[in-house]
């Protein structure tokens, strides 16, 4: 049996994540293929400390989020019930909202970049993603999709720390350039044209 693919999406919040990665699984099911759709922070008990962090109720020191975003992750990869690694052994594709860039590009402004990166990417129980989609939107824009969608920011979603967040995702992404399969989608375009250049991207690495 062919090993199912994973897929995750990243982006700033307010770039449309949501909404694109609903069209692309459509897509998937209409193709007929198998399809399970997840996200990061997961919703394990880790998931909801995180959650709390991001809301603002607890304070977290940069270094202990990253680490509890990484035990997430493992989580995310290797639990029994609904871990990653199991649908992709069974062959069933994985759509993943936000990965390890996510990590890189919000945690490695407070905490050493390097020390997260290689955390994660050393760590063998987390897969590397078959396909890393990016979807880029100018900062505002994402700022007027956050003001009109949310009932409360969370801690990262202010203009000046989505400015630095923005710079941090490009770095890292020219920096695994070479090493991962990554692809920036210009998102700041009407929906069907950008999920068009997204099933064309799927198209391209399933088998
Ligand atoms: P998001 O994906 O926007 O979903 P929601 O609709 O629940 O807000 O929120 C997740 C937040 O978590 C987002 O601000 C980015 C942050 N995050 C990190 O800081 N590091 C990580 O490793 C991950 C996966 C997410």
């Amino acid at each position: 049996m062919k090993r199912g693919k994973l897929i995750v999406f990243e982006g700033l919040d307010g770039s449309g994540k949501g909404t694109q990665i609903d069209l692309l699984v459509k897509e998937m099911k209409n193709q007929g293929r198998m399809v399970y759709q997840t996200a990061e922070p997961t919703s394990s008990s880790m998931g909801g400390m995180i959650r709390d962090a991001l809301g603002g109720f607890v304070k977290r020191d940069a270094y202990e989020l990253s680490a509890m975003f990484l035990a997430d992750r493992i989580f995310h990869n290797v639990n029994p019930v609904n871990g990653i690694r199991q649908f992709l052994d069974k062959g069933i594709d994985v759509v993943c909202d936000r990965y390890y860039y996510s990590s890189f590009a919000y945690q490695g402004i407070d905490a050493d970049l390097k020390w997260v990166m290689n955390m994660n990417l050393q760590c063998e129980e987390i897969l590397k993603p078959d396909l890393c989609i990016f979807l880029d939107v100018d900062i505002d824009s994402c700022d007027e999709r956050i003001e009109k969608n949310r009932l409360a920011r969370e801690i990262y979603e202010n203009k000046n720390t989505q400015l630095k967040i923005r710079r941090r995702f490009f770095e890292v992404l020219d920096m695994l350039s070479g090493i991962e399969n990554i692809k920036v989608v210009n998102a700041a375009r009407p929906i069907e044209a950008v999920s068009a250049d997204i099933i064309n991207l799927y198209n391209s690495i399933k088998e």
